[in-house]
């Protein structure tokens, strides 16, 4: 059965529709991302889980029950707020503990656990500190910590990691996933940041003015996206307009500039204009032509440590390519290449109106 169900959510704010009809179902000890651009309506839909906004219209379920109108100290949630909300006058011990306090746990039992959550954050030693005295990092920690420690049903995440380097933003990102597993708790974060949603996520809901326009794991979000917004949102990708001449049962034959393209795909309908998609991992660069290449020449070449970035020049448009560094530098600006790519690595969409 579902855990968490969420059924038309909508937020309004004046004529403003922040939220709008947003469903969503997620499993016990799940792992979802809400993933989309500033002011989609993340922390919103985030607050309305959390019961700190009421929803204009939908509805909320968790496990069976119709939590919608219950008051946020009762829905045994955790949260973790995008400006993770310290109270500056309180030890990180009495931050951790006011969850624990309010719930009129008994001082003996709420020692352990304040050191047993300080522990899965590894911030032992640290409890008697005030925020001040913390990195920002140590901070959104404690954050965590005070939102474990009441072992919440569900944990709510909104950008924890924002504030936080790159990469300490990558060890927590590990870090998090860990105790999420150990603990097998609900958890929905909310992020901007796509690779933040893949490396953590066991699915990602991208979200777009107000709406979930796909939920898929990151996998197959990243390899068919089912929007242009999705599929430019999550990771880089060349995109060019095209013209569909022919629809065969697996594979569309598109007029792209002066060439044609043999796109394949599962069968979906699309328009007549459409445009064609393919990630800039997914093209090689070859010094000589065969099968499906294209001349082209060496715009800017970037080196970015494990990979190059290539812009390349050629009668369709700009391609962008990306390069595993092998060692040895790709061709420089200038230099005259073949784009190369295998008809299975494209993909293609209805253009957005
Ligand atoms: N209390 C409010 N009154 C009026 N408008 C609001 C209110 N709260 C949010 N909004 C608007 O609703 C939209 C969604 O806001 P929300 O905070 O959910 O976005 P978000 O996806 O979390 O963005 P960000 O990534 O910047 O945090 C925004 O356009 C915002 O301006
Ligand atoms: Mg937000």
């Amino acid at each position: 059965m579902t855990f968490l169900h969420l059924e038309g959510l909508s937020k309004r704010y004046d004529d403003f529709v922040a939220v709008n009809g947003l469903s969503l179902d997620v499993e016990r000890g799940e792992f979802v991302s809400l993933l989309g651009p500033s002011g989609c309506g993340k922390t919103t839909t985030l607050q309305m889980i959390a019961g700190f906004v009421t929803p204009n219209a939908g509805r909320i379920a968790l496990n069976g029950r119709d939590i919608t109108q219950l008051a946020p100290e009762k829905r045994g949630m955790g949260v973790v707020f995008q400006s993770y909300a310290l109270f500056a006058h309180m030890t990180v011990a009495d931050n951790v503990g006011f969850g624990l306090e309010m719930r009129r746990v008994p001082r003996a039992q709420r020692v352990g656990r304040i050191r047993e959550a300080l522990a899965l954050v590894r911030l032992e030693g640290l409890d008697k500190r005030y925020p001040r005295e913390l990195s920002g990092g140590q901070r959104q920690r404690v954050a965590i910590a005070r939102a474990l420690v009441i072992q919440p049903d569900v944990l709510l995440l909104d950008e924890p990691m924002s504030n936080l380097d790159a990469k300490l933003r990558e060890e927590m990102h590990i870090e998090l996933r860990a105790i999420q597993r150990k603990l097998r708790i609900t958890t929905i974060l909310v992020t901007h940041d796509q690779v933040e949603a893949m490396t953590m996520s066991d699915r990602i809901a991208v979200m777009h003015a107000g709406r979930i326009v796909q939920v898929a794991s990151p996998l197959d979000a990243y390899e068919r996206p089912e929007s242009p917004f999705a599929s430019t949102f999550l990771g880089r990708t060349n995109a060019f307009e095209g013209t569909v001449l022919e629809r065969k049962p697996n594979c569309c034959v598109v007029q792209v500039g002066s060439r044609q393209l043999h796109v394949r795909h599962e069968g979906r309908e699309f328009g007549r204009d459409v445009h064609v998609y393919v990630r800039p991992e997914k093209l090689r660069l070859a010094h000589n032509g065969t099968g499906d290449t294209l001349p082209g020449r060496v715009r800017t070449r970037v080196f970015l440590g494990s990979h190059w970035m290539l812009e390349v020049d050629s009668a369709l448009g700009v391609f962008r390519i990306s390069q595993p560094n092998t060692g040895e530098p790709p061709p420089p600006e200038g230099e005259s290449v073949h784009v190369e790519w295998s008809d299975d690595d494209l993909r293609i969409l209805t253009m957005e109106a």
